[in-house]
């Protein structure tokens, strides 16, 4: 059981300093001075890019905002929160955001941290958007403070099945997740959808995140001759098992979800292994003239946009919205007004049902062609009229 929360505040009172003084600020809190908001996910190490991408997202729309004036005239200062992918490294996280007066998260990457961090920030009454944890738990245990602005694994593993048989027309499928929330969660909400489309998986196999060598799982999937194989994952895992796959000669398409549709997969897995491969993600923001201009300060600023890149600017927006409209940073009141209305985003407009999810969470299939993702089918499922 968790300290109540004043024990654990005077419990971290070193920390506070620290983070304090670390983060280069000054007297703040809810009631004067700036309006901290936490950034978090892993910044560094193998997933430190989705970490640094939706940091830099919601740098840029908290930029932004301090160069209209903040909100309600207050200037908007980030507490970033490095959880290294690591469930209790999110807690320690979200204790020290706490301490650190932070008045909304935005964050985590991973679901294995959105929702343990969840429960610390709900005791507290502070406002949570993730911006690509997708697992239905996060929302589903009916938490006040949790939001998500990208879609659920339900949705994403049931397109992913759907493209298998309506699109691909193939029945031999194997299935593997690295046993995380997220990982098993989707390639378990794709094997449901698989088996309601009168499918039943060839294989269904664990892996152990961080490791170098899948070819022990790979050899034991082979003699099963999949057609496609499914990873619910994360890029380095999923680079590394696209071309260990290739090297094994399984000629098997592989398909899996948005932890794994980043340049870095293209990178691990080469070129050649990676050609062909699809992945389910929302609609390119590319084509998005409603982002148009974001994209463009964004690339022009940081560089390549991440596929959650934009996410993490959403999820700004939102929440600083929420606060505008709430009127003040009380944490239940922002939650209150979030689920009211509509907020009007570069992705167009959104707003959240009960639960705190986005009501609009499109996912297509994007194909692998000469190391870049191209999107392969429309809203329908159906692929799009080629040039
Ligand atoms: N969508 C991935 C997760 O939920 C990143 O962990």
């Amino acid at each position: 059981m968790r300290a109540p929360a004043i024990r654990r505040l005077c419990l971290a009172a070193g920390s506070l300093l620290s983070v304090v003084l670390a983060a280069g600020i000054g007297s703040a809190g809810p009631d004067g001075g700036p309006i901290r908001i936490g950034v978090a996910g892993p910044m560094d190490g193998d997933q430190g890019k989705m970490g640094q991408d939706i940091l830099n997202g919601a740098r840029l729309a908290i930029d932004e905002c301090n160069g209209r004036g903040g909100v309600l005239g207050r200037r908007i200062e980030i507490v970033e929160g490095n959880d290294q992918h690591d469930p209790r490294q999110a807690r320690q996280v979200a204790d020290r955001f706490l301490d650190a007066e932070v008045v909304g998260v935005i964050g985590h990457f991973n679901s294995d941290c959105s929702i343990p961090a969840s429960d610390v920030y709900a005791e507290e009454g502070v406002v949570q958007i993730t911006p690509a944890s997708t697992n239905p738990r996060f929302t589903d245990r009916g938490l006040d403070t949790v939001f998500r602005v990208c879609g659920r694994d339900d949705q994403q593993g049931r397109v992913a099945a759907d493209f298998v048989v309506d699109v691909l027309g193939k029945r031999r499928v194997a299935v593997l997740h690295d046993r995380t929330t997220y990982g098993q969660g989707l390639a378990d909400a794709f094997a449901v959808r698989l088996r309601e489309r009168g499918v039943e998986p060839v294989a269904e196999e664990g892996i152990v995140q961080g490791e170098q060598d899948y070819r022990a799982v790979l050899g034991s999937v082979k003699p099963h001759n999949p057609e496609v194989l499914f990873f619910g994952g994360i890029y380095r895992e999923g680079g590394l098992i696209a071309r260990q796959a290739r090297e094994q000669g399984l000629a098997a398409t592989f398909l899996s979800g948005d932890g794994v549709i980043d340049q870095t997969f293209v990178e691990i897995a080469g070129i050649e292994a990676a050609e062909g491969s699809c992945f389910t993600f929302t609609p390119d923001v590319r084509n998005m003239p409603s982002a148009a201009e974001t994209v463009r300060t964004y690339e022009s600023r940081f560089g390549e946009l991440g596929p959650y890149s934009i996410y993490g600017y959403v999820a700004a927006q939102v929440m600083l919205e929420g606060i505008r409209r709430a009127g003040g940073v009380d944490g239940l009141a922002v939650a209150h007004v979030l689920r009211e209305g509509t907020y009007e985003t570069v992705l167009g407009p959104l707003s959240f049902d009960d639960k705190g999810d986005t009501r609009s969470a499109p996912y297509v299939v994007y194909v692998t062609r000469g190391g870049k993702f191209v999107q392969h089918t429309g809203l329908d499922g159906r692929p799009l009229a080629g040039p």
